[in-house]
């Protein structure tokens, strides 16, 4: 077990079957304090900062044990999470697959650099088990995607998928972001390393970068440590005081953004100047069967496509509350344009839901 320093342990222990959202408030606290204290300092009892602080490890503790892995590495970023683990676990001659459709920094990550060192990358439709099937007959080090993929919502079945990637020997990475720990737990189903974007969700104020890496051994947490300290890719002690404040409202903020999401969905289904939605909760989006066996919730997120290309300009103009930026996952609702279709990705936040659709109607009106 990564050890917390001997000043700021904490007496609190998860293995008597706590709930989720005690784990969210009280995992990783510190004996006599309502809240982390930010260790501004490069060394504190002999830890070099870029290795570890006490801040920081009060983060790993809890989103580790949100995850249900036995080890946390907290990172500068989510693509420095990415970047780092992609990094560790392939080399020259290594084969990686990944679903086609993954975060577009996650593609530049493999394309351009990793691809560079001779590692070959293979992007298959994972929504059909079989091309990954056919895909790892070939022997592939590691199995990459993204649950809900960013930024189509392609639901992959996650358990087939994971179960296809150990019968073959690969290790399976899944970038969990979108769902969170509280809507999914990939480590829990077989998958060996998950990681976030925690500047999304786990954070959900739009205050913050950070990413997190949860191994499911300690003997892999080990390897994501050393390599965070090779190249200098630790979040910041600052950063590590908003996430962990941001987690405690987790369980809540996520109930809300997925309730607000399903109103919007059904609202923008039934829109006359909308040609298609996808939102897993919906029964006509493609993976919502397996998407209800799945999640304990569909998530905030939803992609739409307007009638036609003059409606989708002037609706990222019009919009008003909803703000035309391009994170996800905050209080705010945000909604952005993808370049050569008459698609929006919308990130549903947590304002009443009777004024989002209200600034969603007059948009598109
Ligand atoms: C699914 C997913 N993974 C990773 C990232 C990268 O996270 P960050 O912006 O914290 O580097 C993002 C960012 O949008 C994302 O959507």
């Amino acid at each position: 077990m990564k050890e917390q320093s001997q000043s700021t342990k904490t007496n609190y222990d998860s293995r008597f079957n706590h709930e989720f959202s005690t784990d969210a408030i009280h995992a990783g606290e510190f004996e006599n304090m309502s809240a982390i204290p930010i260790y501004q300092a490069a060394t504190v009892d002999g830890q070099y900062l870029r290795s570890g602080n006490p801040t920081i490890d009060a983060f790993e503790t809890r989103v580790k044990t949100l995850a249900q892995g036995s080890w946390g590495t907290a990172t500068a970023s989510g693509t420095s999470a990415i970047s780092q683990v992609l990094t560790n676990l392939l080399e020259s001659g290594s084969r990686i697959v990944c679903h086609h459709t993954i975060y577009m920094w996650t593609k530049e990550i493999l394309n351009t650099y990793l691809a560079k060192f001779g590692v070959e990358v293979v992007y298959v439709d994972m929504t059909d088990l079989n091309q990954l099937k056919k895909a790892v007959k070939k022997k592939t080090d590691v199995i990459y995607f993204e649950p809900f993929a960013n930024p189509t919502l392609d639901v992959i079945d996650v358990k087939s998928a994971i179960d296809i990637g150990k019968a073959s020997g690969s290790i399976v990475v899944v970038d969990n972001t979108f769902l969170t720990p509280y809507l999914l737990r990939p480590l829990d189903m077989g998958a060996d390393i998950v990681l976030h974007s925690a500047t999304k969700y786990l954070c959900g104020h739009g205050d913050t970068l950070g990413g997190i890496i949860i191994s499911k051994t300690e003997r892999t947490g080990h390897q994501m440590d050393h390599i965070r300290n090779a190249y200098g890719g630790i979040l910041s002690p600052q950063n590590a005081f908003l996430l962990l404040r941001g987690i405690e409202t987790l369980p809540i903020r996520m109930e809300l953004h997925c309730s607000n999401a399903q109103s919007v969905a059904e609202f923008l289904e039934s829109h006359s100047k909308i040609k298609q939605v996808t939102y897993p909760g919906l029964p006509s989006s493609q993976g919502h069967e397996i998407a209800k066996t799945m999640v304990n919730g569909f998530g905030g997120m939803i992609n739409f496509e307007t009638i036609d290309h003059e409606r989708h300009q002037q609706f990222l103009k019009k919009v008003t509350l909803c703000k035309p930026w391009v994170s996800l996952g905050d209080t705010q609702s945000l909604v952005i344009g993808q370049g050569g279709h008459n698609r929006i990705r919308m990130s549903v936040g947590l304002e009443a839901i009777s004024d989002i659709i209200y600034d969603l109607d007059q948009a598109l009106a």
